[in-house]
């Protein structure tokens, strides 16, 4: 299955990736409970990808980058499993630039890479802010201290610079 396909089942809707979830190389075993991690967990894992994802792809090393793009989108479509009461739509708004960042993958086209990048990150944050959470803010990585995909500074002390 292409990277883009793959997105595509687990970006469109809440349903579909609750089966691409089980489809997971790595099962839990049998007597595993099936807890639902914490929603900071989930948000945590992705922000590690979403920051590993950028590193990846600002060195060209695109098959960490398209393994990177899967677990984080892994990790939405675990949100929007586990947490119903996340807005669907706010999740599936991810879907044009997780797709996108798939194409700028598959062509090892840079330029693109950043663009859809930032379109990402600006739908992380767009559903932070409808959910009451925008102070968690972030960001494509700066040469700051890591973890460097997020602004901590108050927001009336930020510049532009997400
Ligand atoms: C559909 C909604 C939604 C999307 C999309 C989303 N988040 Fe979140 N995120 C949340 C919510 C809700 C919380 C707050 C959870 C809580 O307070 O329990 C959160 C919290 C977080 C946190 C705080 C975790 C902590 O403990 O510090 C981080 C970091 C985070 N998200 C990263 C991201 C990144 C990176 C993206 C984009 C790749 C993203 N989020 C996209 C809904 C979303």
């Amino acid at each position: 299955m292409t990277l883009k396909k793959w997105c595509a089942i687990l970006a469109t809707s809440a349903a579909t990736m609750t089966s691409a979830i089980a489809q997971s190389d790595f099962p839990p075993s049998a007597s595993a409970k099936q807890e639902a991690p914490r929603l900071v967990e989930v948000m945590s894992m992705a922000q590690l990808e979403h920051l590993k994802l950028w590193y990846a792809g600002k060195a060209k090393n695109w098959d960490l980058a398209a393994y990177e793009l899967r677990q984080l989108t892994n990790s939405l479509a675990e949100a929007a499993i586990y947490y119903p009461a996340i807005p669907v739509s706010n999740v599936t708004t991810m879907k044009e630039p997780l797709l996108s960042i798939a194409d700028a993958i598959a062509a090892g086209d840079e330029r693109k890479f950043v663009a859809s990048m930032r379109v990402l990150t600006e739908g992380c944050n767009a559903c932070h802010s409808s959910m009451g959470r925008g102070f968690i803010a972030i960001a494509v990585p700066t040469s700051g201290q890591p973890p460097a995909n997020q602004i901590f500074q108050p927001l009336k002390d930020r510049g532009s610079n997400r």
